[in-house]
């Protein structure tokens, strides 16, 4: 005699099967370095990141685009990831927040966020951090507007936006003072 259960385990069966058929074979660079994974169709870019690559930079806090707290750069641009899916990155370069220090040392930008204090609970920090990387790559010696508009969609509930604005400023000038030694 087949069971409810029976029923419920072979449904689940079926599913499985069905989400092993519509897999996708993704190849891309993260970080510098080539990844290559199989992954749902459905799957979000930020929970391949976290949920694959063990990458926990990038938060997950709305969901909906609205909070930055999941920004990275894709392919040069800064990027809510909660909002793309995994399988829209095929072939991109994708930089996380894991991907701004250099054998251990902070980053420019890391070092000004700190020196400003530019942080409290630091949640949305990785994503501020990519915004801020996208925007200063674009705009080298960006004005208050452009570091404004660049920042304008990450939220913070604990630390004033005057350090995060400022920490941004000074990483942009010192990066050029860097530039100009070279
Ligand atoms: S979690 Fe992606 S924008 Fe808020
Ligand atoms: S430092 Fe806490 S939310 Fe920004």
């Amino acid at each position: 005699m087949t069971t409810h259960e029976d029923k419920d385990l072979c449904a689940l069966e079926a599913a499985h099967q069905e989400s092993q058929e519509r897999r996708i074979v993704l190849s891309l660079t993260v970080n510098g370095k080539p990844v290559v994974e199989e992954v749902d169709p459905t799957m979000l870019l930020l929970h391949f990141l976290r949920d694959k690559l063990k990458l926990f930079g990038a938060k997950e806090a709305c969901g909906e685009g609205e909070c930055g707290a999941c920004t990275i750069i894709l392919n040069g641009e800064a990027v809510t990831s909660c909002l793309v899916l995994a399988a829209e990155a095929q072939g991109a370069e994708i930089v996380t927040v894991e991907g701004l220090s250099k054998d251990g040392e902070l980053s420019i930008l890391q070092q000004e966020f700190v020196f400003e204090d530019a942080l409290q609970c630091g949640f949305c920090t990785p994503g501020m951090l990519m915004s801020a990387r996208a925007l200063i790559d674009r705009h080298p010696d960006p004005t208050d507007e452009e570091i404004m508009e660049g920042m304008g969609g990450n939220l913070c509930r604990c630390t004033g936006y005057h350090q995060i604005f400022d920490a941004v400023k000074r990483a942009a000038k010192r990066e050029r003072e860097e530039l100009n030694r070279s």
